[in-house]
C-alpha cells in the first residue's frame, strides 16, 4: 500500500519537486545561476522548485529566477514563497528580452500548442519568433530547450518508436512549428557556439494533469475513451524535470537532441481498464487502435540517466486516488487522442 499522496496544490508542488540524489549531485557540479523561461506553465514550477531545493541540499550558492508573463499570478506568489526569484516578461517583446539577465544555465519552456487551429499565426510567433529572440540573447549560456516527440512522424505501434536519428516530420501545424523551434535554436547555436540540448518530451504526467488524468476523469464520469490513438509514452513529471536538469551536462554545439519519456509503450485501453477496476466501474471505448502513433524510443536517455523510477502502476495508483478524492485538477486536457495534428 502506497503512503498517502498530497492533495493540496502547495504540497503537491513541493512533493513533485523533491530532487533525486543524482540531481543534487549534478547541481553541485554546475556553476552559475539558473533562469527558467516559461516558468508559469504546467512544468515550470516543478523545475524551478527542484532547482531551488537541489541548490539548498548541494550546499552551493546560486539563484533560480523564473520568467513568465504570469497569466496565473498565484504561480508567481507560490514560487517566491519558496525562494525562487521572478521576473515578469513577454518573451515575444525584443525590448523586454533584452533586459533579461544572462546566467550560465537557461531552460526554455515557453511555447504554444492549444489554440493553433483558431490562431495559427500566434503559435508560429510563440514557437519560432520567440525562440529566435531568446536564442540571440542567451548566446553564452548552456541551454535546455524543451521540445516534443511530435517533431517525429507517427511510427508503427509494434515497432521500437522514433529515436534521435529518425528524420523529423511536419505533421500538422503545431508539430511543424515545433520543428521550426528546433531549427531556429539550432541555427543560432551554430552561429554563436551556444551549447544546447533539445529536450524531446513525450507526455509528462502528474496528479493534476496529463494523459492519465484525462483517462481517469473520463472513466470516472462514465464517458467513452477513443482508442484510435491506441498507445502512448508517459513519464512522471518529477522524472522528466530531473532529466531536464541533468541535460545541462549534455548540452553541446551543434545541439544534442534527446528523447525523454518512460520505457513503456502503453496501451490506452489497458490504462482505462486499470482505472475502471480501481473505481469499481466499467470502461467504455470507441474506435479501433490504429497501426501507428506518436511513439518515441528514449533508450538513449535511459542509458545516460537511468530508467525513470516511477512505474506505470505507481502513476496509475497515484492518479486514481487523486481523482477519486476529488482533489484539485488543472483542467487542461492533453488531447493525446488527436491524430490530425490540429490542436
Ligand atoms: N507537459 C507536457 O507533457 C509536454 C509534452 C511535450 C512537450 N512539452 C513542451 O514542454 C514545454 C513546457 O511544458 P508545459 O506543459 O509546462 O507548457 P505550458 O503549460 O504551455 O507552459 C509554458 C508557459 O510559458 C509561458 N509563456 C508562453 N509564452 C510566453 C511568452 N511569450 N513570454 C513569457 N512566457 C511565456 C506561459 O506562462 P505565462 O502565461 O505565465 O506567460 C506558459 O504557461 C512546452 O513548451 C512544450 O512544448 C510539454
Amino acid at each position: 500500500m502506497e503512503p498517502a499522496f498530497p492533495e493540496e496544490n502547495e504540497q503537491i508542488d513541493r512533493w513533485l519537486a523533491a530532487p533525486p540524489a543524482a540531481v543534487v549531485e549534478a547541481v553541485k557540479n554546475h556553476s552559475g545561476d539558473y533562469l527558467v523561461l516559461g516558468v508559469g506553465g504546467k512544468m515550470g514550477t516543478t523545475l524551478a522548485l527542484m532547482l531551488e531545493a537541489a541548490i539548498r541540499l548541494s550546499g552551493r550558492s546560486a539563484t533560480v529566477t523564473g520568467v513568465s508573463r504570469f497569466s496565473r499570478p498565484e504561480v508567481r506568489a507560490a514560487l517566491e514563497a519558496e525562494g525562487v526569484k521572478t521576473l515578469a516578461c513577454d518573451l515575444g517583446s525584443p525590448e523586454e528580452v533584452a533586459q533579461l539577465p544572462t546566467p550560465a544555465n537557461v531552460f526554455f519552456l515557453a511555447g504554444q500548442k492549444f489554440g493553433t487551429t483558431d490562431a495559427p499565426e500566434a503559435t508560429w510567433i510563440q514557437n519560432t519568433i520567440v525562440p529566435s529572440l531568446v536564442a540571440r540573447h542567451f548566446t553564452a549560456s548552456r541551454m535546455v530547450v524543451f521540445s516534443t516527440g511530435c517533431v517525429y512522424p507517427f511510427t508503427a505501434v509494434d515497432g521500437p518508436g522514433a529515436d534521435e536519428a529518425t528524420p523529423l516530420a511536419c505533421q500538422g501545424e503545431y508539430a511543424s512549428s515545433c520543428v521550426g523551434r528546433e531549427r531556429v535554436f539550432t541555427h543560432f547555436a551554430k552561429l554563436n557556439q551556444t551549447p544546447v540540448n533539445l529536450f524531446r518530451l513525450n507526455y509528462a504526467c502528474e496528479l493534476r494533469y496529463g494523459v492519465l488524468v484525462d483517462i481517469a476523469t473520463r472513466v470516472r464520469a462514465g464517458e467513452s475513451i477513443d482508442i484510435t490513438t491506441g498507445y502512448v509514452n508517459l513519464i512522471w513529471q518529477t522524472d522528466a524535470v530531473a532529466h531536464a536538469i541533468r541535460c545541462l551536462e549534455i548540452a553541446a554545439c551543434p545541439p544534442v537532441p534527446l528523447n525523454i519519456t518512460g520505457p513503456d509503450r502503453i496501451a490506452v485501453k489497458s490504462i482505462a481498464e486499470a482505472f475502471a477496476a480501481k473505481f469499481g466501474t466499467e470502461a467504455k471505448f470507441t474506435g479501433t487502435p490504429a497501426d501507428t502513433a506518436w511513439l518515441a524510443n528514449a533508450s538513449k536517455s535511459h542509458d545516460l540517466f537511468g530508467v525513470p523510477p516511477h512505474s506505470l502502476d505507481w502513476m496509475v495508483e497515484a492518479v486514481a486516488r487523486h481523482v477519486a478524492a476529488g482533489a484539485p485538477l488543472l483542467g487542461k486536457p492533453t488531447h493525446f487522442e488527436t491524430r490530425d495534428g490540429k490542436f
